[in-house]
């Protein structure tokens, strides 16, 4: 097999080049050659100097982490890392695409970094329940301070070439289409430079403020996750301890994350996320249908969202409403949306002026005839979406694609209104639809398989995650709401409280339990509107005007600010529901609570999978953590199921008298 490393000499220069696609990841055989290469140059007398790059779109974005958990490889990353910083040749690691993690690491190894303007260097793993693991923890303080190697590791997220320039992490910006000439060029002029610069020889001083300072702004945000802190202790190690204990306390860190439950599942989070983009039975190279203009019918909160996705990036948009009055008030939304987004910083004036210009706001149904996608977001009534459907079909050009973003109905019944249901799919998205990362794409009965994938491939475009979904009731997601909101509605009934259950949640790692998350949705939605007819406590809610947040009250009270407490009103309610209805009581425990919302969720999950309406455990997975917030270190509720046990979930949902799923029982889900 050749070796994803090759070398070139240029004068008295070595050039180690990988060419590792799709992204070099730093796998075994990149681990050898790069070790090789570089003793190759030390041995060469002709050789003063050596650069490392890497062809294709990318610098080393990391470890490859389909190693991980597999028996080990010589020579580890940390023994190559620390092979290149003890060359006694310059080394120049020359950037371009992302420099992350291992990568990161690989650079920071090197004496001399230098960099496309359009690079980015970060350490991500922190993302993955990791931190850097290949000495990134102590060699980045030292480079770039405490601060900046607090945020890098702790958080994650990339910083730019200019920025990394200005902390000393880059050497100096290059040429965008001259990184191999430059990185050569400037090999050249520090091959004689001595002391050899190396990061782990520098000097950092502790700065407990910063480290303080850092903790108190992220802490919500770190909440429940082990990563963070282990980063932050190995970077305050850093300041503490010579650099070879730093390592070893980084090396002990890194193996108790790697072997942990969070890593595992943020791990499997990282490929399910990547493995939704795949249609089983749709090749990878269909033809997608040209998407240039899209269409949205309805310009309130759903609608406005969703045309804000493609505003964004760069598709023109035509919005149509049934009143001059409700068209004003969406782009208005929207406006002040892209304003807010401005004032924070995160998109310059021109940007929102770009994306406004881009939007076509119309009373004209007709308008929609050019569009090549339309998504009708109106009231959820099957009535209403098949008069429009119907309307759409007289209207829209050949081969436009027709969505719905219903959340519950069925899309065949949508599709049979037209006389083209090969081009009609659901394209469901979650509130604030211009926020959040989940799409589900629901393939009808005919939907052709070239919709389906150029919809899938246009929810890259928007920055979404999508996930394909059969037609069901509620789909994956809200289909799985359900038997968690009659749970816990039945143990209100049973003895316990809404703060109770709410708690369990929350503790459990949701942002919000099943009566916040009504309160916040709305207690009136779904209601028939009719105040003689309460069937349960939440119609009674409802009768009385409590609707939620929008009215100060709902399942708790509010204060002006929002702030919730628990509402005696509601207790009595639920009282009297518990008298009228004869439950007998018990005292319910927190245990019971898991078993009773959240194993029921398994449950629909592994059904949902029996019957084909997702395609793999790790999509309804990706459903849960993008569309509702499940803790991502549980990796969704199916990864969850397995790390729990499936035999104790089984056993669980027995002891409650549920009917469990065949899959469920044999340990079968895929
Ligand atoms: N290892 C193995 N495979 C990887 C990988 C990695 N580090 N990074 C990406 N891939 C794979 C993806 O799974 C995907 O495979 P597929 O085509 O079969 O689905 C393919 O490469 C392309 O990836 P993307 O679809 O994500 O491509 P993008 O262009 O959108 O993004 C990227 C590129 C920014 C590099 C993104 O892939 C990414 O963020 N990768 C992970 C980076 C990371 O977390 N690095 C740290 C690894 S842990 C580590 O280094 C530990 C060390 O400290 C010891």
């Amino acid at each position: 097999m050749t070796s994803p490393i090759r070398t070139e000499r240029h004068g008295d220069v070595l050039v180690i080049i990988a060419d590792n696609p799709p992204v070099n990841a730093l796998g075994a055989a990149v681990r050898q050659g790069l070790e090789a290469a570089i003793e190759e140059g030390e041995a060469d007398g002709a050789i003063a100097a050596m650069v490392i790059r890497c062809d294709g779109r990318t610098f080393f974005a990391g470890a490859d982490i389909t190693e991980f958990g597999k028996p080990p490889v010589e020579p580890m990353l940390p023994t190559v890392v620390d092979r290149i910083e003890a060359s006694s040749k310059p080394v120049v690691a020359a950037i371009h695409g992302t420099a992350l993690g291992g990568g990161c690491e690989v650079a920071l190894g090197c004496h001399y970094r230098v960099a496309v303007p359009s690079a980015k260097i970060g350490t991500p793993e922190v993302k993955l329940g990791l931190l850097p693991g290949a000495g990134g923890t102590q060699r980045l303080p030292r480079l770039a301070g405490v601060r900046l190697a607090l945020e890098m590791t702790a958080k994650g997220d990339p910083i730019s070439a200019k920025r990394a320039q200005e902390a000393g992490l880059i050497d100096r910006i290059v040429g965008e289409d001259s990184l191999a000439a430059d990185a050569v060029a400037f090999a050249g002029e520090v091959k004689a430079v001595r002391p050899i610069p190396r990061a782990s020889e520098r000097a950092v001083q502790p700065d407990p403020e910063a480290v303080a300072a850092f903790q108190k702004e992220n802490a919500r945000r770190f909440r429940s996750f082990d990563a963070p802190a282990a980063n932050i202790a190995c970077v305050v190690k850093a300041t503490e301890v010579p650099f070879d204990q730093g390592i070893a306390f980084e090396r002990k860190e890194f193996l108790r994350l790697m072997t942990g439950n969070q890593s595992a599942a943020q791990r499997h989070i990282f490929f399910a996320e990547r493995q939704a983009a795949k249609i089983d039975d749709v090749p990878a190279d269909t033809p997608l249908r040209p998407i240039r203009r899209v269409g949205v019918i309805g310009a309130g909160t759903m609608g406005g969202g969703i045309a804000m996705n493609f505003l964004s990036a760069g598709i023109p948009v035509t919005i149509v409403e049934m009143a001059q009055e409700a068209l004003d008030r969406g782009t208005g939304v929207i406006r002040k949306n892209y304003e807010a987004t401005a004032a924070k910083g995160r998109m310059t004036s021109g940007q929102v002026d770009t994306a406004m210009a881009a939007l076509i706001p119309t009373l004209d149904f007709d308008a929609l005839a050019d569009c090549d996608l339309v998504i009708e977001a109106v009231y959820e009534t099957m009535a209403v979406k098949q008069e429009i459907f119907g309307r759409l079909d007289g209207i829209a050009k050949p081969g436009a694609i027709l969505a719905s973003n219903t959340s519950y109905l069925d899309i065949d019944a949508i599709a049979a209104c037209t006389s083209r249901p090969q081009d009609v799919l659901g394209m469901h998205f979650f509130s604030p639809a211009n926020v959040m990362k989940l799409l589900e794409v629901v393939r009808g009965a005919k939907t052709a398989p070239d919709v389906l994938a150029t919809v899938m491939a246009l929810a890259k475009t928007i920055r979404k995650v999508a996930v394909v979904a059969g037609v069901t009731y509620g789909f994956i997601g809200n289909r799985m709401l359900m038997p968690r909101q009659v749970e816990a509605n039945k143990l209100l009934l049973e003895g316990a409280t809404p703060e109770q259950i709410d708690r369990v949640h929350v503790a459990f790692g949701m942002p919000m339990g099943p009566f916040q998350m009504a309160d916040l949705a709305g207690v009136d939605i779904g209601w028939h509107r009719d105040p003689n007819r309460i069937e349960n406590v939440r119609d009674a809610l409802a009768a009385e005007g409590r609707w939620g947040q929008k009215r100060q009250a709902g399942f708790y009270d509010y204060d002006e600010k929002r702030n919730p407490s628990p509402s005696p009103r509601v207790a009595e309610i639920i009282q009297d529901w518990r008298d009228k209805t004869g439950t007998p009581q018990h005292e319910v425990t927190d245990e019971e609570i898991v078993e009773r919302t959240l194993y029921p969720m398994v449950n629909e999950g592994a059904l949902i999978l029996e019957e084909g309406k997702a395609q793999r455990a790790s999509d309804v997975d990706v459903v849960w953590i993008y569309g509702y917030g499940w803790p991502v270190y549980r990796g969704g509720p199916m990864f969850w199921a397995k790390t729990e046990g499936y035999d104790k979930v089984v056993a669980g949902l027995e002891k409650h008298g549920f009917t469990v799923a065949q899959s469920l029982k044999s340990g079968s889900i895929k």
